[in-house]
């Protein structure tokens, strides 16, 4: 007879140390069977549980290449969805809570992406002339829309060999849903500003005119992410006039200002490979989520480097907070009994669509 699963609501009163242990030996006894991803802004109490760590891209290759039958993702819910979609059909993917998002991945859906197709295509020869490309902060049925309309999947770590391949095939870009992520980008590859326009959701025909759309080589969507919206050139230009010496590294869902006053910007696995790599005695104002940022300050203080976050005001991503030690651990004492829970399964149908978005772009990514 099959057990039923154990209900959360009693490791709530858990202590985090009594669920580090009771981690610990739960992952001994799953061994092989289990293997758990943990995404660089996780709190140390469930990072140091990852069996790897990674940016977005790092992860969604461990998923495609783990063997093991339980994927337990410490992340937010796109991430889970990506290791669904690239691994094997009776591997599980799990999300330890349910509420671990993205504010900014909720910012595009299905039916207002759709509506932008239709409406562009009032004005332009949508599938002929368009690529749509998703930044990989966003929900599956979006990556699946890419994949059924020639388009592509991005991270902050590919985002210009994506554009590089997107541009090679058709003259535009609708990209979503980061606005920065595809302004930063398409400056860099040296697209005047002027070429890229912001698509307002919200407004008909995204409040722009037949000629801003026909003049336009990214039309952006007007999403961006609630923590590193926090950063302001000002807090550089402050800091800067404290330490002239130090560096400034920025993600680039960082506003534009942002990004062009840091001297490096990247995805999160840059970020912590450049301050690695760096001269110890080397300063550092970074513009990334704090857990981050204060997990490079403890890791490179021995070498008297300092690591510095970027807004006065602390600003942690509360969905990918939402993961803690309770949770995992529930999760895992479940699969003792082998009884999934939260699991992540993207229907068959759409998940082949987001597969070859999610396929193309792993095979234009660095
Ligand atoms: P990375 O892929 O750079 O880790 O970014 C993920 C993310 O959500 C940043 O906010
Ligand atoms: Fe989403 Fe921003 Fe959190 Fe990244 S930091 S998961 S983009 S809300």
């Amino acid at each position: 007879m099959q057990a039923t699963a154990i209900d959360v609501s009693p490791y709530a009163a858990l202590s985090d140390q009594e669920c580090d242990a009771r981690i610990l030996e739960a992952r001994r006894t799953l061994g092989d069977r289990l293997v758990i991803l943990g995404h660089h802004y996780q709190r140390d109490e469930v990072f140091r549980h990852a069996d790897f760590s990674g940016d977005s891209l790092k992860l969604s290759r461990q998923a495609a290449a783990s063997k093991a039958d339980y994927i337990v993702f410490c992340g937010v819910h796109f991430m889970a969805e990506v290791a669904d979609i690239l691994s094997r059909p009776e591997q599980i993917a799990m999300l330890p809570d349910l509420a671990a998002g993205c504010s900014m991945a909720d910012m595009a859906n299905l039916a207002k992406v759709e509506r932008a197709w239709k409406e562009l295509g009032r004005v332009l020869e949508a599938d002929e002339e368009i690529t749509p490309v998703t930044y990989i902060n966003s929900a599956a049925d979006l990556k699946a829309f890419c994949g059924a309309h020639g388009g592509i999947v991005c991270t902050s770590t590919n985002a210009r060999q994506v554009l590089d391949w997107a541009f090679s095939r058709r003259g535009k870009v609708l990209f979503f849903p980061d606005q920065h992520l595809g302004r930063n980008t398409g400056h860099r590859m040296g697209i005047p500003l002027e070429q890229m326009v912001v698509w307002d959701f919200d407004q008909p025909m995204g409040g722009l005119s037949e000629a801003q759309i026909r003049a336009a080589r990214i039309i952006l969507w007007k999403g961006f992410c609630s923590v590193h919206q926090m950063f302001q050139p000002e807090h550089i230009d402050r800091f800067k006039a404290k330490y002239p010496e130090a560096k400034i590294i920025s993600h680039p869902e960082a506003s534009f200002e942002v990004c062009q006053k840091s001297d490096y910007v990247g995805s999160t696995e840059y970020i912590i490979r450049t301050i690695h790599q760096a001269e110890p005695g080397t300063r550092w104002l970074v513009g990334t989520e704090l857990n981050l940022v204060n997990r490079l300050h403890q890791q490179c203080s021995h070498e008297g480097k300092s690591v510095h976050f970027m807004s006065p005001t602390v600003c942690m991503c509360s969905t990918m907070f939402r993961i803690d030690p309770q949770h995992l651990l529930w999760t895992l004492e479940n699969l003792l009994l082998d009884q999934p829970v939260n699991q992540i399964k993207v229907p068959e149908k759409e998940a082949a669509l987001a597969r070859t978005a999610l396929t193309r772009m792993l095979e234009v990514s660095p």
